[in-house]
């Protein structure tokens, strides 16, 4: 087999077999084919597509080129849940206790947050004392006892995709369909778990904004888990403006406990009780995922799922009390209101830009290796379709100096778009494909 005559083929609209398929990325992996060959092909997919068959042979391809996490040893049909990203993304944070208080065991890697999206693992980390950092017996030891673990990635999980993305962000291959899901369902196989439920956001502040392509990234993600013989379902969720209330990792982290004692942001807690019904229906503690969906609320309401994070919190390091006073978690030394001067309903906001805003005051990183500053961030209470007065009160910003919050609370304003007439409020949710 030779890599040109793959890489003609793709680009001349051929189906690649998966012996063709498994060359490529073993080769591409034990570095016997150059990374000007890769990119050649990946170009060649961006124009030409894939079918579902080659999808998922790239697919199985990426998720056995390292380490797979083997969760048998955990009694009970494990699930998990994967987000493409978005601003105020505190999902799961909330989600993961309310589907383990139900007795669904979750064994869940996170990551960090890069640009205008943040990351569970650095909002989880603003708690003290709290480590993400689980060795792979550790974190499987924790699922076993308490039901619940939420980590960074144990091990050298899907090397073939870390070394494949890194192509693809600077040959401009990171937009297609194909390769995002290939991407993202390798990682979910390689950490083991019966079915997974995707959260795909559509909409300004997600990384697919327009809902036709993230329809499709969903549908292409959904099929491959269930040829690669997994259950997965993909919730097609709004991200024109931030879920909740807070963007920044203690205020994101507030926010969430708030949520688990069932006082949070309306949208946040029906985010998590759909997916949570879909992930809680998935583990077969519920008939379907409108029971599913109660029993999630129910584990709110009781305060049992509260109870399942401070179990977490405490076994990873750090103290439950902490979470008695969300106040005294790290502050930031400036804090600003933003007034809105005009008067309407809110017919748009700029969601990535308030993403980007909270990013430039510390929260965030524009570097893989930029350091964050749990303190920092912004609140913004205010949803489209609602009617603003003169001099409302939009929410705060947190800053590390005054001429930042002063920068970043214009920055607030500009994201906020009015109408003269009232304006419907957006569904949260769009769409479920299974
Ligand atoms: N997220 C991923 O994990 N992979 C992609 O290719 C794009 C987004």
């Amino acid at each position: 087999m030779r890599t040109v005559d793959l890489i003609w083929k793709k680009r001349e609209g051929g189906e690649l077999t998966a012996a063709e398929i498994h060359f490529l990325i073993q080769g591409f992996v034990d570095g016997t084919i150059p990374d000007y060959q890769m990119s050649a092909w990946c170009m060649a997919v961006y124009f030409q597509g894939m079918t579902f068959e080659e999808c998922t042979a790239l697919t199985l391809e990426m998720a056995h080129s390292g380490a797979v996490v083997d969760l048998s040893a955990i009694p009970g049909i494990k699930v998990d849940k994967h987000s493409t990203g978005g601003v105020g993304d505190k999902t799961s944070l909330v989600l993961l206790p309310m589907v383990a208080a139900a007795g669904v065991p979750v064994a869940k890697m996170s990551g960090r947050g890069l640009g205008h999206t943040g990351g569970t693992l650095d909002k989880l980390e603003s708690l003290p004392g709290v480590s993400t950092a689980l060795n792979r017996d550790a974190f499987l030891a924790q699922v076993s006892r308490i039901g619940i673990a939420l980590a960074g990635q144990t091990g050298n999980l899907v090397p073939a995709d870390k070394k494949l993305y890194g192509l693809r962000d600077v040959t401009a291959t990171v937009e297609s369909i194909p390769l995002i899901a290939s991407s993202i369902v390798s990682k979910k196989l390689a950490a083991g778990a019966d079915a997974v439920v995707l959260d795909v956001k559509f909409g300004d502040g997600a990384f697919m904004s327009q809902y036709d392509k993230a329809v499709e990234l969903a549908r292409t993600m959904v099929e491959i888990g269930k040829r690669a013989g997994r259950r997965f379902i993909a919730v097609l969720s709004d991200m024109n403006q931030p879920l909740g209330n807070a963007i920044g990792n203690s205020l994101e982290v507030a926010e969430a406990i708030a949520t688990l004692q069932n006082q949070g942001p309306a949208d946040l807690t029906e985010l998590c009780s759909i997916l949570g019904g879909y992930m809680i229906w998935l583990g077969e503690k519920a008939d379907g995922p409108e029971q599913g969906k109660e029993l999630a609320l129910e584990m709110l309401r009781s305060g049992k799922a509260f109870a399942k994070f401070r179990e977490m919190v405490a076994a990873q390091g750090g103290a439950p009390e902490s979470l008695d006073h969300p106040e005294r978690l790290a502050a930031a030394p400036f804090i600003q209101e933003v007034v809105f001067p005009g008067e309407g309903w809110v017919e748009r906001v700029d969601c990535r830009a308030l993403g980007l805003t909270a990013m430039t005051l510390g929260a965030g990183r524009a570097r893989l290796d930029d350091v964050i500053r749990p303190e920092v961030g912004l609140t913004l209470k205010v949803k489209v379709g609602d009617r603003l007065t003169p001099q409302s009160v939009l929410g705060e910003v947190h800053a590390a100096s005054p001429d930042v919050a002063a920068r970043a609370a214009r920055e607030v304003l500009n994201a906020i778009h009015l109408a003269s007439k009232p304006v419907a409020k957006q569904p949260l949710i769009a769409a479920v494909i299974s």
